[in-house]
């Protein structure tokens, strides 16, 4: 029988992954308008989501808690412009991280040790993930949506 902690972890787990499955949705959507360099941005951003899916995973094998996968609710598929795009992003990792902190509360409540330190490293991970958004809508802001800039951008962002 999972304890509540554990239970929520496994959905963090399933929530990684639906994560990863979004940032697909998002590639495809600025690929589609030419854009590769944002579409391979977001093809590692969903292979970082998978990594933390991973660790989810580990960590509930590691404390001897099998896994249970989820059914992953079909992703959006438009989103309006690229700034837009990144504005969509930017607010799904807002929700993560209230997510784990919710995990980080709910582990110091159990007094789970194990599941803080884990924890530990997605609060920080999360702060450079929001930043990341923060600091690409920053730019695509400035450039208010004009190919050469755009053009430009996706030249840079390209090479992540
Ligand atoms: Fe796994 Fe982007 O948070």
């Amino acid at each position: 029988m999972m304890s509540k902690l554990i239970k929520a972890i496994n959905e963090q787990y399933n929530f990684e992954i639906e994560s990863g499955y979004i940032y697909i949705s998002m590639a495809h959507y600025v690929k589609d308008k030419g854009m590769d360099g944002f579409a391979h941005f977001f093809y590692k951003q969903a292979e970082e989501e998978f990594e933390h899916a991973e660790k989810f995973r580990e960590f509930l094998f590691d404390i001897d808690e099998k896994p249970v996968l989820a059914e992953i609710p079909k992703p959006q598929e438009e989103f309006g412009n690229f700034t837009e795009t990144f504005k969509t992003a930017l607010e799904h990792e807002k929700e993560v991280t209230k997510r784990i902190h919710e995990l980080y509360d709910l582990a110091i409540e159990e007094n789970d040790h194990r599941a803080k330190s884990v924890l530990q490293w997605f609060v920080d991970e999360q702060v450079e993930e929001e930043d990341t958004f923060r600091g690409i809508i920053e730019r695509l802001e400035r450039i208010n949506e004009s190919w050469a800039g755009l053009y430009i951008y996706d030249g840079e962002l390209g090479q992540r």
